[in-house]
């Protein structure tokens, strides 16, 4: 109900615009409302048995196509295409310049809108679905290079002729970061999503990295600096400490790198025991053994995850400040608006 609300207040919206054009963050958005919930209806279909219970219209191998096509377009739709619409928004207005291409943008959210619903069968390769999915959805995987470069490029070149504004504007570069790790996560993706590649890495810690190289570095740092501008334009201040803020940029950037590559060289210590073979064609090491060697990396990720927490409790001081003292000195507020 409430996400049906949500998506009907923002067709509303958009039907009562004042300009013919939509922009292309709105785009975004409403191919995530719009996507989510079909998803989200095909993935429940049910039939009942009695008032309490019901069964999976969906069994076998098509149940759990089924919940990968699901569980890969959340991806796609929500932590993809609902934060490319942040990006699309706020990276040009923290910037001040109009977006690189708009061309480009509206080639990214069709490629990527058509593409990304083929994708699911990846997360199944060498299971009970028939090999040509995995197939399938492993080359168009690598196909998303394409739409998913070409919106990281967009968003990274709004700045061209400008690169200079990230050395003073720390709002902007948590922004531009988070493409940075967008266009590294999309990299990864398709290479994992290749056959060769998945027999390694899946079921290991190396999808942990890939899903926190998207999760904290692309989805949490655009979300940061998209709350960091708005607070600023809310409440018609600047941020009480900008030292804080380029301090929390360092903590969330070091704090996701160290954690990712924890997970990666785990992931891949993890793979390569667990497929290594002694010279009677026995396994060379226990599960056991193989837990017992992630533990320096498990701290590692620990210290990662500690470092990216205590970087978003800066945050949540500094604009606590902020607020309250924008709130005490509502004159201030006047003359900081005007500057905006
Ligand atoms: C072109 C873009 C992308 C491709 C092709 C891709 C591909 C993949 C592949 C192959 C896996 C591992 C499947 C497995 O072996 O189980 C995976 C896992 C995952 N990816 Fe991506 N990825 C992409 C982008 C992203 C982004 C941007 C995010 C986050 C914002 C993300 C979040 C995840 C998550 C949460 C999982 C874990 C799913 C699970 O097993 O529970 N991916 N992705």
């Amino acid at each position: 109900v409430v996400w049906l609300s949500y998506t009907f207040n923002f067709i509303m919206t958009l039907s009562i615009r004042k300009v013919s054009h939509i922009y292309v963050a709105n785009w975004f958005f409403l191919a995530m409302m719009i996507m989510i919930t079909y998803l989200h209806v095909i993935n429940s279909l049910a039939l009942p048995v009695d008032l309490f219970k019901s069964y999976s219209i969906f069994a076998g191998v098509q149940d759990a196509m089924i919940q990968w096509w699901w569980g890969h377009n959340a991806v796609g739709f929500f932590l993809t295409a609902g934060f490319l619409g942040i990006m699309y928004y706020f990276v040009p207005k923290q910037a001040n310049r109009p977006i690189y291409s708009y061309r480009l943008s509206v080639i990214h959210f069709w490629a990527l809108t058509f593409g990304y619903v083929w994708l699911g069968a990846h997360h199944l390769q060498y299971t009970a679905l028939p090999d040509w999915t995995g197939s399938l959805g492993a080359a168009i995987s690598l196909a998303m290079i394409i739409p998913s470069w070409g919106g990281a490029i967009n968003g990274l070149f709004t700045l061209s002729g400008a690169w200079d504004k990230l050395r003073t504007d720390y709002i902007l570069r948590f922004l531009i970061v988070s493409l940075a790790f967008y266009a590294m996560s999309t990299f990864e993706g398709p290479v994992m999503a290749s056959k060769t590649v998945n027999a390694l890495s899946h079921y290991t810690d190396w999808t942990i990295g890939h899903v926190h190289a998207g999760a904290l570095g692309w989805v949490a740092m655009v979300s940061i600096g998209a709350i960091y501008h708005m607070v600023e334009r809310l409440w018609g201040t600047t941020m009480y400490s900008i030292k804080l803020v380029n301090l929390h940029f360092w903590m969330a950037t070091v704090g996701t790198a160290v954690y990712i590559t924890a997970m990666w060289v785990s992931g891949i210590m993890q793979g390569l025991m667990w497929r290594a073979y002694d010279d009677y064609g026995n396994l060379a090491y226990t599960f056991v053994e193989s837990v017992a060697q992630m533990h320096p990396y498990y701290a590692m990720r620990a210290v990662g995850g500690l470092i990216f927490f205590s970087g978003a409790c800066v945050m949540l001081f500094n604009v606590t400040v902020t607020i309250r003292r924008a709130i005490a000195n509502p004159s201030a507020k006047m003359a900081v608006a005007a500057n905006i």
